[in-house]
């Protein structure tokens, strides 16, 4: 009779609340309905653990809606930072010119006029790199010299490469098959990596960057090696992350945006291909982009 008792009032219940637990715990936060008639101390614990789950999805969503605005805060002050420099750069050499124009050979004007516009499509660049973030901006799909290509990232790359003193070899492979994909898209993509190596780079490294195919027919490949830092083992996995990134400023502010290799790895997965990296820290990195040959002719 006791037993009966025991199994009906409390076994049976706790057994529905254990229920009720593994129900909350992933996620389910829909209130428990008291089954009782009368209330009893079932009916307090159902109502404790009612606003229990209640709190608990106020967290959940103010958790989320924190780490939007975190991502944000992150994205926002990465664009600032990047943006800065070109627009300082542009003001002070527009500055310059305007005082000393009469003082100046032609040569020299051209040339910052040129620097003018070098900054300018810097500026552009790190818009549409966050465009290309936000959505996916409409690609041109045309056929391609990836030969060319990386010619044109050195070219784009070549007053970072003067600052940082860095020795740049590049090597392209003669008749490289074609592929297919969007030019700015993947000039972007080896800028990104070109970019990288750089700041990971010191003044009496070496970089190298090459257009090749290597083994597998199917595939043409752009690799970009430096003699940089490398990367540790246990950030290998996070690397490609939108947000993260290890350059911080002496205030501890982010340097980087931390968006330029998630960007990339998206636009070259779109283009069919993969991004690989190895590293060795104190040695260096060897980030290789591997792009589908193309086998349809040039005019489809
Ligand atoms: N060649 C490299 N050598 C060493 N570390 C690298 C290299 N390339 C990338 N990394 C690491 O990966 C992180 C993420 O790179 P990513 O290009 O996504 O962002 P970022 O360079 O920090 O910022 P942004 O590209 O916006 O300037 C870098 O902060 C750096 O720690
Ligand atoms: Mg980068």
């Amino acid at each position: 009779m006791f037993a009966h008792f025991l199994s009906q009032r409390i076994v049976r219940p706790l057994n529905r609340f254990v229920a009720y637990t593994s129900r909350i715990a992933p996620g389910n936060f829909t209130p428990i309905i008291p089954t009782r008639r009368y209330r009893d101390e079932f009916t307090d614990l159902a109502v404790a653990l009612n606003q229990m789950s209640k709190d608990l999805q106020e967290q959940q969503t103010i958790l989320v809606e924190t780490h939007k605005l975190r991502a944000l805060g992150t994205l926002t002050a990465g664009v600032a930072h990047e943006l800065n420099n070109p627009v300082n750069n542009i003001l002070l050499t527009a500055q310059l010119l305007k005082e000393d124009y009469h003082d100046l050979p032609d040569s020299e004007r051209l040339e910052m006029v040129d620097d003018v516009v070098d900054q300018a499509e810097r500026c552009e660049r790190i818009v549409s790199n966050l465009l290309d973030f936000a959505r996916e901006s409409e690609a041109s799909i045309q056929p391609l010299d990836l030969g060319g290509l990386v010619q044109e990232t050195v070219k784009l790359a070549q007053n970072q490469i003067r600052l940082t003193g860095v020795k740049l070899e590049v090597g392209v492979q003669n008749n490289l098959p074609r592929i297919h994909g969007d030019a700015k898209q993947l000039v972007q993509v080896f800028l990104n990596l070109l970019l990288n190596a750089l700041d990971a780079t010191p003044r009496d490294g070496r970089i190298e960057m090459s257009a090749e195919s290597n083994g597998d027919e199917r595939f043409v490949s752009v690799r970009v090696s430096d003699t940089g830092r490398g990367i540790p083992p246990h950030l290998l996995a996070s690397i490609f992350d939108p947000f993260f990134t290890t350059k911080h400023r002496g205030d501890g502010k982010s340097g980087g945006t931390g968006l330029g290799l998630s960007v990339s790895q998206g636009i070259v997965a779109r283009h069919g291909g993969t991004i690989t990296v190895t590293s060795a820290v104190g040695f260096g990195s060897i980030f290789t982009v591997h792009l589908p040959v193309t086998t349809i002719p040039a005019r489809l």
